[in-house]
């Protein structure tokens, strides 16, 4: 039976969440791949909201194996409150794993990351200040701490004396920080240690295994593709690689036993941080989709930036991760706008039309959007669950989608709970 990677489309917080929820539910496995708790994925299950920042959203299902995978990077600190809040709710933890090789997210990384964007000022990137873009940074200069370090309170003493030598450097000397204590640190994590230590495990071969016994496996991507630090608008990206080929890395897995890869894009467009945004808007529209969608981030409360949906975006994630199929989430937001524009191209200061993302980041950040204008639509979608229930102007507006995209659009949202959606997912 082979795995469905979920991937984000856009600029993040396409949905991700909801939809592996509604997935899980007829998945045995559900594994996070990349990314940390800059991530926040909601979920409405009747009148509970849950915000999941680590913890892979199949975890509201009993018996599902939950992978936190060696992809991802963890602070321990705020996964143990998150898991003791989802314990205070009555959610059990006994399937949930934890990669020991997944990097630790450890006190200088965090202070590292809110360091280095002050120093930046006005070219700061907007980061979500959880200390990620630090953490990975070790992880690839091979001066990081990992999860199974955790286990070994000699080892980790002995690691983070090695990685507190430069840091301690960086915080005193060029960012007037405070220094930090190898020893005190690993005292601080100790209370941690023992509560993580029995999720500690070989995810890989725990994915490789259900994989053989004909398990349904999902593989739960975070943030987005134009966040990707490889393909996305770089500088202003994440520190990993969201695309759907990470998902093998990130669970340690290959590229032959995926065979699903599932894009979610939002019926516009969102963005929280900086960097370029082309279909970004500042009008009354914008503000119908910011009031309607309650677009503040689930992590940091942000306000989140809110532009027209951009094909031309979204064609390139098509590309970059494979999709085979799309979930076009939150299309009741657009509800009582008079008028929908598509972004079908770019046009460049020369006045040249561009339907392919711009290589060159110069061409990309001085790109105006050349819209199609479509119909919209009064009526409440809230109830919708067939497509013959949606206005026949939404309808088009989803086929226009479909058509530029060339990817079947399977899932649709029709509102926040778990239920509101047109479903035509065949697992
Ligand atoms: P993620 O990071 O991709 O999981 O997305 P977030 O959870 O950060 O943000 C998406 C927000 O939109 C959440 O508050 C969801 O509850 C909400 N949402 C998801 N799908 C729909 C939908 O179809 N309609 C509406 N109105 N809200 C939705
Ligand atoms: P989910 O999984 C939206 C953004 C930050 C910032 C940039 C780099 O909920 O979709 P980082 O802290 O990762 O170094 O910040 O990436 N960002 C997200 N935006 N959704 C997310 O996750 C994000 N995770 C990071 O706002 O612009
Ligand atoms: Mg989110």
């Amino acid at each position: 039976m082979p795995a469905t990677v979920v991937v984000g489309a856009q600029w993040g917080d396409e949905g991700k969440g909801k939809v592996v929820d509604l997935l899980a539910e007829r998945s045995d496995v559900v594994a996070r791949y990349q990314g940390g708790n800059n991530a926040g994925h909601t979920i409405v299950a009747g009148d509970e909201t849950y915000k999941l920042h680590l913890v892979p959203s199949g975890i509201l299902y009993p018996g599902t194996l939950c992978v936190i995978g060696s992809g991802t990077v963890v602070d321990p600190a705020a996964l143990v409150k998150e898991l003791d809040a989802l314990e205070e709710r009555g959610i059990a933890l006994d399937t949930l794993r934890l990669s020991g090789n997944a990097h630790l997210i450890m006190p200088y990384h965090i202070a590292l990351d809110g360091a280095s964007e002050m120093k930046l000022g006005r070219f700061s990137i907007g980061t979500t200040r959880r200390g990620i873009g630090p953490c990975y940074q070790d992880k690839a200069a091979r001066t990081g701490i990992r999860a199974q370090d955790l286990l070994d309170t000699k080892i980790l003493v002995a690691k983070l004396r090695i990685a507190l030598e430069s840091k301690n450097e960086l915080l005193e000397v060029l960012y007037k920080q405070p220094r930090m204590d190898a020893e005190e640190i690993a005292e601080g994590l100790l209370p941690h240690a023992e509560r993580l230590r029995p999720f500690i495990a070989d995810t890989s071969l725990l994915v490789d295994e259900a994989l053989r016994a004909g398990r349904r496996v999902l593989l739960e991507g975070a943030q987005g593709t134009m966040l990707d630090i490889d393909h996305g608008t770089y500088p202003f990206v994440t520190s990993s690689n969201p695309i759907a080929g990470a998902a093998c890395s990130g669970i340690g897995l290959g590229p032959t036993r995926i065979d699903r890869v599932l894009g979610v894009s939002k019926a516009y467009t969102t963005r929280v941080g900086e960097g370029p945004f082309p279909t970004e808007i500042d009008d009354a529209a914008g503000e119908h989709m910011l009031r309607q969608g309650n677009e503040f981030g689930t992590t940091t409360g942000r306000q989140r930036r809110c532009g027209w949906l951009d094909l031309v975006a979204l064609r390139y994630a098509s590309r970059l991760s494979g999709f085979t199929e799309l979930a076009l989430t939150k299309l009741d937001v657009l509800s009582g706008l008079d008028t929908v524009r598509l972004c079908v191209a770019y046009r460049t200061k020369e006045g040249q039309e561009l339907t392919e993302m711009p290589y060159h980041q110069t061409v990309f950040h001085s790109c105006t959007p050349v819209y199609r204008d479509m119909p919209g639509w009064n009526d409440d979608l809230t109830g919708a669950r067939e497509l013959e229930d949606l206005p026949a102007a939404a309808r088009d507006y989803v086929d226009a989608i479909a058509k530029v995209v060339e990817v079947p659009i399977t899932l649709i949202g029709t509102g926040q709970g778990r239920h509101q959606i047109i479903d035509r997912v065949e697992i």
